[in-house]
This record gives structure tokens, C-alpha cells and sequence, in this order.
């Protein structure tokens, strides 16, 4: 769809930035906001949330006044098919934000991760779509910024992380939201010109060459992580030398692949 942008409005993400104190979730905002005239490229950005979500139905801790919750509401010139590289070129503009702090990999499909392994943040992509084309999608993005790990669930201590753990003082949240709002104007910009994410994110993705277990709806898979398709799916190899490409799922267990 052809878009006109007048100079006044010459950066499309981040153009009406939307602050609240508390909302339930920020995807939903951003959802309604795809309805109004100017929707397109509007950022939600909360303190806290109430009924903050994540991937596959579990919510998303949300404490007030640590973290980094946003959403982007966006029409993108896409066909639904291409939705997956939404979540990849996320990914790669929220991974090399956070670079500027601590370096970041990416586990499979879009968690943030430290060299650790432990989560430090995760995007949450929901799409619409009307016949073959996108109509609508929401970008939501959750850092873990300020929150201390002393401070964090006992359940979720051990698995995850901060970008102030990593680097022993507070971050910026403010600064932090303007590189991945930039970063992902040009991320987003590039796929919708027919660019694919696939080579950089397979470049920063620690899952490639770990042994791991992902879920997936025929059971779990176990296996070394060689490869993702063209389409972005995990192709993961088991024992006996099978195959299997994996277009959705969870990555419950990594052993780490060996520095050659
Ligand atoms: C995941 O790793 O499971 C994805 C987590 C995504 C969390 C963010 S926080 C902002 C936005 N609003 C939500 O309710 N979820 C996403």
C-alpha cells in the first residue's frame, strides 16, 4: 500500500508515542490504535502493566518502574506469509540497542539472551491479515532494564536477567527506547522493501550449533540446532542424522555449542 508521509512526519515509528503510568498490556493499546486515522507507526510505551502477556499464552512479569514495555502498532506492506520476518527484524533492532549496553545474542525464534543464556527480554508479535496481505500488526517489546535479579520471583531468578545486572548500574530506559524505535524504522523499512533479516539474525543467534529440545506439536525434538531455512524456521538434527525443520516453538533446553 502506497504510504505518503509529509516532512513533518518524516520517521513513521515513533511518530505518536503514547505514555502511560499502568495499562493491562501494551499490545492491546497499540491494537485499538491501528483503528485510528494515524495508527500506523504509533508506539505504546508503559511503566507497568497489569496483564502483561509473552509468547504462547504466559504472561509477562511487568513490576513498575524497572523495565522497558512498548508496543508498535504498524500496517506492513507485507504479504502474510512474510509475517515471520516481523519477529526477526524485532528481534534484531531491539539485539543491537541493547549492544550498546551489554552485548546480547538471541535464542530462537526472538528472546533476548545474555552470554549466560539468561533472558533478558522477549517480543511478542500479533498480526492480522486480510486475504493474502498484513493488515495489521503489533510489535511488543519487553526489557528487562532495571530489575534486579535480587529483586525478581525466586522462579524466574535463576533463568533470567537485567541489562543493569549485566552492567552493575542503571540504564536509561528513555535512551534505550530511542535506538530501538531507530533501529527498527530502518529494520522495518528494509524487510518492507523485499530485504530478509535471515543472514544477521542467523549471525547473532546462539541457538545455532547448541544441542537443544524444542516443543512442538508432534512432541519434543531433541538435537543439534545446524541451520535456519529460508523462512526462518529451526532446522534442528536429531541422533540418528533426521531432519527436522521446526516452524514454531519453544527452545526449552540448550547445552551451549562448543568454541571450536
Ligand atoms: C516473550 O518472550 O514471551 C515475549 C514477551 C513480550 C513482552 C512484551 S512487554 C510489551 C508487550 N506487551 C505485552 O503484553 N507483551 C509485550
Amino acid at each position: 500500500m502506497p504510504r505518503y508521509r509529509s516532512p513533518m512526519h518524516e520517521r513513521r515509528i515513533g511518530h505518536r508515542i503514547e505514555r502511560h503510568a499502568s495499562v493491562g498490556s501494551t499490545n492491546d493499546r497499540a491494537r485499538e490504535l491501528l483503528d485510528e486515522a494515524d495508527g500506523d507507526g504509533s508506539v505504546v510505551v508503559a511503566d507497568e502493566q497489569t496483564a502483561g502477556r509473552g509468547r504462547r499464552g504466559r504472561s509477562w512479569e511487568s513490576p513498575p518502574g524497572r523495565n522497558l514495555y512498548a508496543s508498535i502498532a504498524l500496517e506492513p506492506a507485507l504479504v502474510a506469509t512474510d509475517a515471520w520476518r516481523l519477529g526477526l527484524a524485532t528481534a534484531l533492532a531491539v539485539a543491537e540497542a541493547c549492544d550498546t549496553v551489554a552485548p546480547v545474542a538471541l535464542k530462537w525464534p526472538n528472546d533476548l539472551v545474555a552470554a549466560d543464556g539468561r533472558k533478558l527480554g522477549g517480543v511478542l508479535i500479533e498480526t492480522t491479515a486480510e486475504g493474502d496481505r498484513l493488515r495489521g500488526a503489533v510489535l511488543g517489546i519487553g526489557i528487562n532494564v532495571n530489575w534486579r535479579r535480587s529483586e525478581m520471583p525466586t522462579e524466574l531468578r535463576e533463568q533470567a536477567t537485567s541489562l543493569a545486572d549485566l552492567v552493575g548500574e542503571p540504564v536509561d530506559r528513555e535512551a534505550l527506547l530511542s535506538r530501538v524505535l531507530a533501529g527498527l524504522e530502518a529494520e522495518i523499512t528494509a524487510v518492507e522493501g523485499g530485504a530478509s533479516p535471515l543472514a544477521r539474525y542467523r549471525a547473532r543467534c546462539s541457538t545455532l550449533g547448541a544441542t537443544v529440545e524444542v516443543g512442538t506439536p508432534e512432541g519434543p525434538v531433541t538435537g543439534r540446532a545446524v541451520d535456519l531455512d529460508p523462512s526462518g524456521a529451526l532446522v534442528v538434527e536429531d541422533g540418528t542424522g533426521r531432519r527436522h525443520t521446526i516452524g514454531g516453538g519453544e527452545v526449552t533446553r540448550v547445552r551451549p555449542a562448543v568454541p571450536a
